[in-house]
């Protein structure tokens, strides 16, 4: 339903209405209500996102290959990070904003990556997200001493994509037992909430079952705590998108058809009328 706050109409859950905040997040998964997380790279696109209910924006460092043209995620900077946390965080109200550690601020260890993450929730993240197991858990550890919340991310994780030999479903047979082991090693070490994508279902819901804090899944199946999609997929912006992803929507050719409208009024002349202008 449309409201004078915002015409899109939205249909809240998480947090009551207030901006959901990373004690919201246990509580979801304890009262079983499924959190839904999308992208967002700018103010634009996270100011619908907000007001359409999403409990979780995301500026993934997917802004990489979704909107600067790259093949992958790895030549994304921690400045592009920012200028675009800095952009999701000025225009979202309710949605807690979690923003990319990108490739190559967080491998060295704990100092960099309280470092990088600094930066990051200075430009107005709630919370920082890494990829990897065991060996990230000391850094999970000092990043939330020092009050910054961090979410992790298991399964396929893009940044490693060259180590990985491409886009492939991790944890199938014994790394099972490694990525539970994973799992449990940044819940202990205090991560918020877990992001598992490309893995096997019935190895996310054991992961989600064994954890206390939530499962985010991508391509994970049905029995995570909630899901996360990047948002052109989600909407329908491009030609292709993965088999995980669902278009609930065809922006992309809504948006084409509003530009070839746009340019046939100009030409024809019958844009702009008078309405549109100033006679004096
Ligand atoms: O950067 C990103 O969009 C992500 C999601 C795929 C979870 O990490």
């Amino acid at each position: 339903m449309a409201t004078p706050e915002s015409p899109y109409g939205s249909s809240v859950a998480v947090g009551g209405g207030k901006p959901v905040r990373v004690h919201h997040l246990a509580a979801a998964k304890r009262d079983g209500v499924r959190l839904v997380m999308l992208t967002a790279y700018d103010a634009v696109a996270a100011r619908i996102l907000d007001a359409a209910g999403t409990d979780m924006l995301l500026v993934g460092d997917s802004i990489g290959n979704v909107m600067l043209g790259h093949e992958s995620t790895l030549p994304v900077e921690l400045d592009e990070m920012v200028v675009a946390t800095r952009s999701v965080a000025r225009a979202t109200k309710r949605a807690l904003v979690v923003a990319d550690l990108p490739f190559g601020t967080y491998e060295a260890g704990p100092e960099q990556a309280l470092a990088s993450a600094v930066r990051l929730m200075k430009a107005g993240a709630n919370a920082v997200k890494l990829e990897g197991g065991r060996p990230r858990a000391a850094s999970v550890r000092a990043l939330t001493q020092a009050g910054i919340p961090v979410v992790g991310h298991l399964g396929f994780t893009p940044q490693s994509v060259n180590m990985l030999g491409g886009f492939r479903v991790q944890g199938r047979g014994e790394a099972a037992e490694e990525l539970l082991t994973d799992a449990q090693a940044l819940a202990e070490a205090g991560a918020i909430a877990l992001v598992l994508e490309m893995v096997p279902e019935p190895l996310a819901a054991r992961v989600t079952e064994s954890l206390a804090i939530p499962t985010i899944g991508i391509g994970a199946g049905a029995r995570c705590d909630g899901q996360v999609l990047v948002w052109t997929d989600m909407a329908g912006m491009t030609e292709w998108s993965p088999r995980f992803a669902h278009q609930f929507g065809q922006v992309g050719q809504a948006l084409h058809q509003a530009a070839a409208d746009y340019g046939a009024a100009v030409r024809e002349a019958s844009f702009p009328a008078e309405k549109h202008w100033f006679s004096s």
